[in-house]
């Protein structure tokens, strides 16, 4: 898998210079030495010890198409179906019958491959519904070289079901699954809608965030790894924050999000608030923002999370704050608290994002700004830091961190952003 915002392209004249990606570089090592990485080492996988209960299934193990029956390959894609994530890793379900409770496995289903497994194909490696419910699952996770095995067992399921006479339920529901199955494999960007959990070591409350399939250039209908970092950062960090709690006078708190998205960042901090001080609106008052497209489902996600009590979802667009300014009657200068989470992927972005944080940050606010390390974008990060000092703005803290997206491991910079 790959980023997708490497394919963005921005103008030739935009293009970072060697030089130019060389100082940035440079200045964002000096912060990096500063700073102890520790990257999360991966756990070697055990060894196969000739016992049949961990004795792994390969995709040659799955039921053979020509002759399993459509209960058996209805299963098998059941459980080839990716588990919930959490927090970008796969979540381990504990029982067999969570496992088949949240894969849709019913008992008919269950008997069928078993019965397979047991009776029709003998294994011993998978002739209880335990073995199977533990093993199929891992082989979704196969490596580059042996995915065109698994794309191939696919398009047989397909080849085999998708024929105009095919139209029992549970043919109907083979050729969805399977073709749901081949998205999966092509990466975040060809996969359908699907929702992510969230978790965090400070709070009580799982996130739970719906993500539309990623279509044209909505790039807020995706929760980005950088946005899972500064929510750690922020959540796990809140009661040591001193601007994290109710104001002093009768003001309530005022806190704006930039760029929601899905809106993890708002939405995690918003929970973290309310695990706090409760959600009387009259000690805070929250806005996360998008643009006009992205802002249904971000409103959706504050309504499932059940903080919409005092959070609103709307419409902000760095371009034309004006709209937004003049329905919430905001003033100049008014918010606490700015969160933003990956806003540079365009020359445009670090003016429009600087110009919102001149415009709506107090002056004794904080702004909280996460972005990810990418190459490409090297330039636009010197420029957001050239312009921050130009229009008066200080860096009070800054860090690395190693975090985690869709297609792997990504490098971040998070920052702390006030007047002078
Ligand atoms: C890479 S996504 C990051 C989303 C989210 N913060 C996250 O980290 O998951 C960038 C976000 O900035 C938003 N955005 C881009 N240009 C914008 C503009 N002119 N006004 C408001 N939002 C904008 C996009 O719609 C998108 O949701």
């Amino acid at each position: 898998m790959f980023d997708p915002l490497d394919l963005y392209e921005c103008d030739q004249k935009d293009i970072p210079t060697e030089t130019d990606v060389q100082y940035s570089i440079k200045h964002e090592q000096n912060i990096d030495s500063k700073n102890n990485d520790e990257t999360e080492t991966t756990k070697d996988e055990e060894d196969f010890d000739g016992d049949d209960m961990i004795a792994p299934l390969y995709v040659l193990d799955l039921p053979m198409v020509a002759y399993a029956s459509p209960q058996v390959i209805l299963a098998t894609l059941y459980l080839l179906k990716p588990a919930t994530q959490v927090n970008f890793k796969s979540s381990k379900s504990v029982s067999t019958e969570e496992i088949c409770e949240s894969k849709g496995l019913d008992q008919d289903l269950r008997e069928s491959i078993v019965d397979w497994y047991k009776n029709i194909f003998p294994n011993n490696k998978a002739n209880t519904i335990e073995k199977i419910c533990n093993k199929i699952p891992l082989i979704a996770n196969v490596s580059e070289i042996e995915r065109s095995s698994l794309l191939n067992y696919y398009t047989s399921i397909l080849k085999k079901y998708e024929t105009p006479t095919n139209s029992s339920y549970l043919k109907t529901n083979i050729v969805k699954e399977v073709s749901l199955r081949i998205a999966e494999c092509c990466g975040r960007s060809a996969i359908p809608s699907m929702s992510r959990d969230f978790t965090f070591d400070n709070m009580t409350n799982k996130i739970s965030l719906f993500e539309p399939s990623l279509t044209n250039d909505n790039l807020g209908w995706k929760t980005w790894g950088a946005s899972l970092i500064l929510s750690e950062i922020l959540v796990e960090n809140f009661n040591k924050m001193p601007n994290f709690k109710p104001n002093q006078d009768d003001r309530p708190l005022n806190v704006l999000e930039l760029g929601a998205g899905t809106g993890l960042v708002g939405i995690s901090w918003a929970c973290k608030w309310k695990e706090e001080y409760g959600d009387d609106n009259s000690n805070i008052n929250m806005y996360v923002t998008d643009l006009p497209e992205i802002v249904e489902n971000l409103k959706q996600n504050v309504v499932n999370n059940k903080i919409d009590t005092f959070v609103t979802a709307d419409v902000l667009d760095w371009t034309n704050p004006a709209d937004f300014v003049e329905k919430y009657n905001v003033q100049d200068r008014s918010f606490d608290i700015i969160l933003v989470a990956d806003p540079i992927y365009s020359p445009n972005h670090p003016e429009w994002v600087v110009n919102m944080v001149s415009k709506f940050l107090k002056y004794d606010g904080i702004c909280y700004i996460e972005i990810p390390i990418r190459l490409k974008y090297a330039k636009e990060r010197q420029i957001l830091i050239e312009l921050l000092n130009n229009h008066g703005f200080k860096i009070t803290a800054d860090r690395y961190d190693q975090g985690m997206d869709d297609w792997g491991s990504v490098k971040y910079l998070y920052r702390e952003i006030t007047h002078k």
